[in-house]
């Protein structure tokens, strides 16, 4: 199964789920095949992998039935943690305490995939790669990745360990990473494209501005042209790229997830993908 749950509006950020609201969402991902969770320490003001945390135990599931994927770097204030300045921290001292806090609050002692969120203007490579490899070995984390990295970081990066995973933002709305090498790259360095809000956060269907809402009207009318539901239309632009595009689901419906699952089953032509392309971009390609 390509889909993974995210749950980053599962908690505070958006359902307000409790343990057995977790336990919930757990099962009935598994009961429609998805056993990859994407969390991140900050969710939630550093509470949702509580939320999980409790959840997947509360499911009663073994470990073994799911796969966790978390991430860290941002030092982001919350109650928990009241720092006095947002940033970015990728030393080996931070990136090991979080990885520390994370498998206490997951109540696990394995993450199956660590990310590091957002890519540090002050990052050395040389020590990021150190500390994958010091953690790896360790026997807490069974692969890292990245997130929001540019291309030519990733390339970079991925000279110096074998990174797994890629998460971007893709969808319909921003789809950049088709055309500024991400997906090549990343490819070509063995690392697997986890596409994050995939449904553009829920601006398919709320526009903040009429040239948003233009959009919108266009790419309902590709939808309605073959009798697609709007969500369904926009997993089916993920689901067409021969990578193997991975979306990242952000809903706290376990129908609105049926949907995406149906639509791994779909094909949808090139001409089809160009129309929704066009449609996105309000004009056609060069
Ligand atoms: N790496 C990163 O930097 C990063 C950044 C952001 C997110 N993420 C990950 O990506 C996941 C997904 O992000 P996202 O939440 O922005 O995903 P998304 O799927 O693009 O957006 C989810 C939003 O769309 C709404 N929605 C879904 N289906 C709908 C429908 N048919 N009609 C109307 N509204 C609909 C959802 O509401 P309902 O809940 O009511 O369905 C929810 O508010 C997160 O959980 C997180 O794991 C990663």
């Amino acid at each position: 199964m390509k889909t993974i749950a995210g749950t980053m509006r599962w908690g505070t950020w958006g359902a307000n789920l409790d343990d057995s609201g977790f336990a919930k969402m757990i099962t009935g991902c598994l009961e429609l095949g998805i056993d990859t969770f994407d969390n991140a320490d900050i969710y939630g003001g550093h509470t949702t992998e509580t939320g999980f945390g409790g959840g997947w135990r509360a499911a009663g599931v073994d470990r073994s039935e799911i796969k966790i994927i978390t991430k860290c770097g941002i030092k982001m204030q919350s109650d928990i943690f009241p720092y006095s300045i947002k940033q970015y921290d990728t030393t080996f001292e931070y990136i090991e305490s979080s990885v520390n806090r994370s498998l206490r609050e997951l109540q696990t002692d394995y993450i199956d995939q660590v990310l590091i969120h957002r890519p540090s203007p002050l990052m050395d490579m040389e020590d990021l790669a150190h500390t994958f490899k010091e953690i790896e070995g360790s026997g807490k984390v069974r692969s890292f990745g990245v997130s929001n990295f540019t291309p030519y970081q990733i390339d970079i990066l991925a000279e110096l360990y074998p990174l797994a995973a890629n998460q971007i933002e893709i969808s319909v709305v921003n789809h950049n990473a088709f055309t500024d090498d991400s997906l090549i790259l990343s490819a070509a360095n063995g690392l697997e494209i986890q596409a994050w809000s995939p449904l553009a956060g829920g601006a398919l269907w709320s526009a903040n501005s009429t040239s948003e809402q233009n959009r919108i009207d266009r790419l309902q009318k590709v939808a309605d042209r073959y009798e697609w539901a709007l969500d369904q239309m926009a997993y089916l632009f993920l689901f067409h790229h021969h990578i193997g595009i991975r979306p990242v689901t952000g809903t706290s419906k376990l129908n609105r997830i049926e949907t995406v699952i149906n639509c791994e089953q779909q094909q949808i032509t090139d001409q089809q993908w160009f129309e929704i392309y066009e449609a996105s971009r309000g004009h056609e390609v060069a």
